[in-house]
């Protein structure tokens, strides 16, 4: 057993004096290619990481909802005759938001017996890294266990992403959920977001002597506010006035249309997810027929894109990326949501002791708080146990 789930394990029987049931975990996850496709209906293509959220459970004989973790000395407790979105606030939302959720997708929360969970992490929380849909899963695969729901992974990722969106209150897409319940050690999902079709396909980067290095900015962001709730508008505003039900639905020769239709920022938005769109097919095309090495320019594309179309960058992430593609990585990008968060810098394992040093020296140089850097791996999605 890990650490991680040790602790988890004696977390769980301090804080209830009981034993779980059982353990389970779900992974982080890092988008390699496509930004803000997802609620687009587009595709995207992460991978789960190995850094994980593990959760002890046990069901109560009762109707009482407690939840602990190692984050907050509080024990959150509510009773399921009480479980609604409004109800819901703080670290606490994410587990008990995914219990109403899955009321809303099959579970009958009228008969169901109430739990307790004791949640702890190694991923790293404001990274973005999806802290938040690890938690999510692991719960949903927890209670999709022990409530003996039978629901289908494509199922759970949709209940993730329905707490999130009303019990925590962010607009996000299905991304992050379904990398984290699908994801496969060495490979990453090739996701249809319109359809839910996901595909496995292997990355490969071992064999080419190549490391995906996280450089956390340490600038932190939030979706349940501002940036990311207007672009989305942005979106749905492009594709009404292009008479499209989604952008999901357009491709570069649409373009010059859009820009005889549209004003120009929201023009700019609608470009970036046509043009990311197209990335996200390149890249698997690339990596299939020609293997990793030869993805490094859809990475960089993807990164301008979402610095001048979509506006999402900051000047910290610019110079992640900018510093370490001058260190020798072969592909740069910022990921995920953006506004703070994470780059991602494909490099060439013997490069990562330099690209690290010379993007710490970029930042101290100019004053900024020293962001953390640290390689991660593709790994396996959710499961019981560890
Ligand atoms: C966040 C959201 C995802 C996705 C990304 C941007 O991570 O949770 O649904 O929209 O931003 O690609």
């Amino acid at each position: 057993m890990s650490a991680l789930a040790q602790s988890v394990r004696a977390g769980f029987e301090s804080r209830f004096a009981a034993q779980p049931a059982s353990l389970w975990s779900a992974p982080g996850r890092v988008n390699l290619i496509g930004e803000h496709t997802d609620y687009n209906d587009g595709f995207v293509f992460p991978f789960a990481i190995d850094r994980r959220t593990v959760v002890a459970m046990a069901l109560r004989p009762d109707r009482l909802l407690r939840v602990a973790s190692s984050f907050a000395e509080e024990t959150v407790e509510l009773s399921l005759d009480d479980l609604t979105p409004e109800n819901l606030a703080g670290w606490s939302a994410y587990p008990l938001g995914v219990a109403w959720a899955l009321g809303q997708f099959g579970a009958d929360l009228a008969v169901v017996a109430g739990f307790d969970v004791f949640i702890d992490s190694d991923v790293p929380i404001g990274a973005g890294l999806s802290s938040s849909a690890a938690i999510e899963s692991a719960v949903a695969v927890a209670l999709n266990d022990l409530w003996q729901l039978g629901l289908d992974r494509r199922v759970l990722a949709r209940v993730g992403q329905l707490a999130e969106n009303r019990a925590v209150g962010a607009p996000t897409g299905i991304m992050d959920q379904s990398a984290s319940l699908l994801g496969q050690a060495d490979a990453a999902v090739f996701l249809d977001c319109r359809s839910l079709d996901a595909e496995v396909i292997p990355l490969g980067f071992a064999p080419a002597d190549l490391e995906l290095l996280i450089i956390d900015t340490r600038v932190s962001h939030a979706h349940s506010t501002g940036g990311y709730a207007s672009r989305r508008a942005s979106c749905e505003l492009g594709a009404r006035m292009l008479g499209v039900a989604s952008l999901r639905d357009l491709t570069v020769n649409d373009l010059p249309r859009a820009a005889e239709l549209l004003d120009d920022e929201t023009l700019r938005r609608v470009r970036h997810v046509i043009t990311e769109n197209q990335r996200v097919l390149d890249t698997v095309r690339t990596l299939r027929e020609q293997g990793p090495t030869a993805i490094g320019a859809l990475l960089d594309a993807s990164h301008v894109s979402m610095r001048d179309d979509f506006e999402i960058s900051v000047p910290e992430l610019d110079l992640a990326v900018e510093t370490a593609r001058g260190a020798g990585a072969i592909g740069a990008r910022m990921t995920g949501g953006g506004f703070g968060g994470a780059a991602i810098a494909l490099t060439p394992r013997s490069l990562i002791p330099r690209v690290t040093a010379e993007v710490t020296a970029a930042f101290a140089a100019r004053g900024l708080t020293a962001p953390d850097l640290f390689v991660v791996h593709a790994a396996d999605g959710a499961s019981r146990a560890e």
